[in-house]
């Protein structure tokens, strides 16, 4: 394994049986985005009131922030069935058909990456979230004939790292609209403390702060540290991670003081020393470094931006004087010129 999975938020299969044990199963144990959560919280009562399902819902935002764990919590409090899928997995439109014919009334239909679903099958989706209904074509040329079916009246939950490439009609249909942002500090320790408690690791506090800080805001990265570090105390420090072991452990991980890791570096190195400090395209950056464009605006770059390493501009990526610092390397760009006239 690449030492530089470690701080993607993306799932591995490393995570797997992880990910079962450690995520929470109700809005009380999830720890963090207290607003979405709020939000949810008075949703999912109302909708039980009146004994409805609950509207559509996306959610949006990095990968390992808690996207599928609140999809799974939100069929558990409202006591209903979750079916799972994904964009990709859904080639053809009689594929959904028959997902959403063989749904129960009120069940959740949870499509992961949905802004990765093919235009013929969203159009499938449409009618059905809109008047739970399928339209069918039967037959081809003049002939052809529509045929309305009616479906149990269900909820869909969409999760996407991408809400720019989710398509406006299908956003629209959304009832809700939620995006999930780092975790601070603090709901990082609490998830950590949690983790460590299932998993049976004796843990001091600051070794918990140590491993947080470098969890990039990240619940998905936070619990994979903590298990890197539990395997370090175990070899090395009679199995109790404390602030030193926690330390040295993540030093072999080439994880910085602020999460960062070799790709995040190269990425903030390339803008400044091969392109001057930027602005550079994505694509330029990426081939610079040999990774896709993909994962490093799904992985890397949202937490850079987060940290104000990075700025987007409508001309490309730009590293900021905090960058610089952060490399240990001068910033002596003058102040950004303002805008030449483009009259001529
Ligand atoms: N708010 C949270 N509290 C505790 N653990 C969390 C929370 N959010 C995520 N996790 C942990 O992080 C892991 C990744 O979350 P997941 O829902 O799979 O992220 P996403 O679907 O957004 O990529 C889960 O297995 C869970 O253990
Ligand atoms: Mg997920």
């Amino acid at each position: 394994m690449k030492i530089t999975n470690i701080i993607s938020g993306k799932a591995s299969a490393e995570d797997m049986p992880l990910d079962a044990n450690l995520r929470p199963r109700s809005l009380q144990d999830f720890t963090g985005q207290t607003k979405v959560k709020e939000n949810l919280k008075i949703a999912i009562a109302a909708a039980q009131g009146r004994g409805e399902p609950l509207d559509h819902v996306l959610l949006y935002g990095p990968p390992g922030l808690g996207k599928t764990t609140l999809a799974y919590i939100i069929a558990a409090e409202m006591g209903v069935n979750i079916r799972i899928t994904s964009g990709p997995a859904i080639e053809r439109s009689g594929d959904l058909a028959a997902i959403l014919t063989n749904l129960n009334s009120q069940d959740i239909l949870f499509i992961d990456e949905i802004h990765r679903l093919n235009r013929p099958v969203e159009e499938i989706l449409y009618p059905a979230m809109e008047d739970f209904a399928l339209d069918l074509v039967i037959g081809k040329g003049p002939g052809a004939k529509s045929l309305r079916l009616n479906l149990p009246a269900f909820t869909l939950i969409g999760a996407t790292t991408r809400f720019a490439l989710v398509s406006p009609p299908l956003r629209d249909r959304f009832g809700a609209v939620y995006r999930l942002d780092f975790y601070d500090q603090e709901s990082i320790e609490t998830i950590l403390k949690r983790s460590a408690s299932i998993l049976g690791i004796e843990t001091e506090t600051k070794g918990l702060t140590e491993v947080a800080r470098r969890a990039r805001g990240t619940p998905r990265v936070a619990n994979r540290l903590l298990k890197r570090v539990r395997d370090y105390a175990q070899v090395v420090a009679n199995g109790v991670a404390n602030r030193e072991v926690s330390d040295e452990a993540l030093a072999m991980l080439e994880v910085d003081a602020t999460g960062l890791d070799e790709t995040d570096r190269k990425v903030l190195d390339t803008i400044i020393n091969k392109f001057n400090g930027g602005p550079v395209g994505l694509d330029t950056i990426a081939a610079a470094i040999s990774e896709e464009a993909d994962t490093i605006m799904d992985v890397y770059e949202p937490y850079l931006l987060q940290l104000g390493f990075l700025e987007r501009t409508p001309r490309g990526r730009v590293a900021t004087q905090l960058a610089y610092e952060h490399l240990g390397l001068p910033y002596n760009k003058e102040k950004e010129k303002p805008p030449q006239s483009t009259l001529w």
